[in-house]
């Protein structure tokens, strides 16, 4: 799948030399140190592709009082969501008992849990996760592995993790991201 039109764009002024392929049929899993970019190129990706979707590492912030259902009907009638995947997901993951909370008083993990229920249920082909797992129980955990292993095969699905055992069960596609001399690449391994 081509992502990216040209295989040169910039990351702090750094040259990043893209040459990597994102395969269908498993999990891609993007890997490299802390700050070498790997957040920073995910973003670039929605400008260059109308097919992405990202759960990002920040929690999901709101500047006033706007509860889960307000932020679940905007996207809905905006035609971003599945509607019929997202009901599964909010019952998978248990999650209706949050629909009347507002967004700022959510816990770290029921922040991140609704950011994965976002992208699970978007109708965008390709499925980005940055740092899925932060916050996550095991619980919470299970039910993402488990969401992940049905999803695989009908969306293209990249992640950025560090700590990956939790997706030992998956066939995993490796892309490291590593600062080379002056520059950095982005490589399958
Ligand atoms: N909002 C920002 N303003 C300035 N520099 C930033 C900002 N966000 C990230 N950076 C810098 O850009 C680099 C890449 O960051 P990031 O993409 O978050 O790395 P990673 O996700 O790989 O940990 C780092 O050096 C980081 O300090
Ligand atoms: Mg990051």
């Amino acid at each position: 799948m081509k992502l990216v039109e040209s295989n040169f764009l910039k990351i702090n002024d750094m040259n990043v030399s893209v040459d990597f392929f994102l395969k269908k049929d498993c999990i891609n899993l993007l890997r490299g140190a802390n700050g070498v970019g790997k957040t920073t190129f995910i973003i670039k990706l929605l400008d260059i592709s109308k097919k992405v979707s990202i759960c990002f590492q920040h929690r999901l912030a709101s500047i006033n009082s706007t509860r889960v259902k307000d932020i679940l009907k905007v996207l809905s009638e905006n035609n971003s969501l599945d509607k019929k995947s997202l009901d599964q997901y909010l019952e998978i993951f248990n999650y209706s008992q949050f629909l009347d909370r507002e967004v700022n008083e959510l816990s770290g993990g029921e922040n991140q849990v609704l950011k994965l229920i976002l992208n699970l249920s978007s109708k965008k082909d390709i499925l980005i996760f940055d740092e899925p797992a932060q916050y996550l129980d095991t619980t919470n955990l299970y039910l993402f592995c488990d969401a992940l292993l049905k999803k695989y095969n009908s969306k293209t699905i990249l992640i950025v993790e560090h700590n990956t055992s939790y997706l030992k069960n998956l066939p995993l596609e490796e892309i490291l991201m590593v600062k080379q001399e002056g520059h950095i690449e982005i490589k399958n391994v």
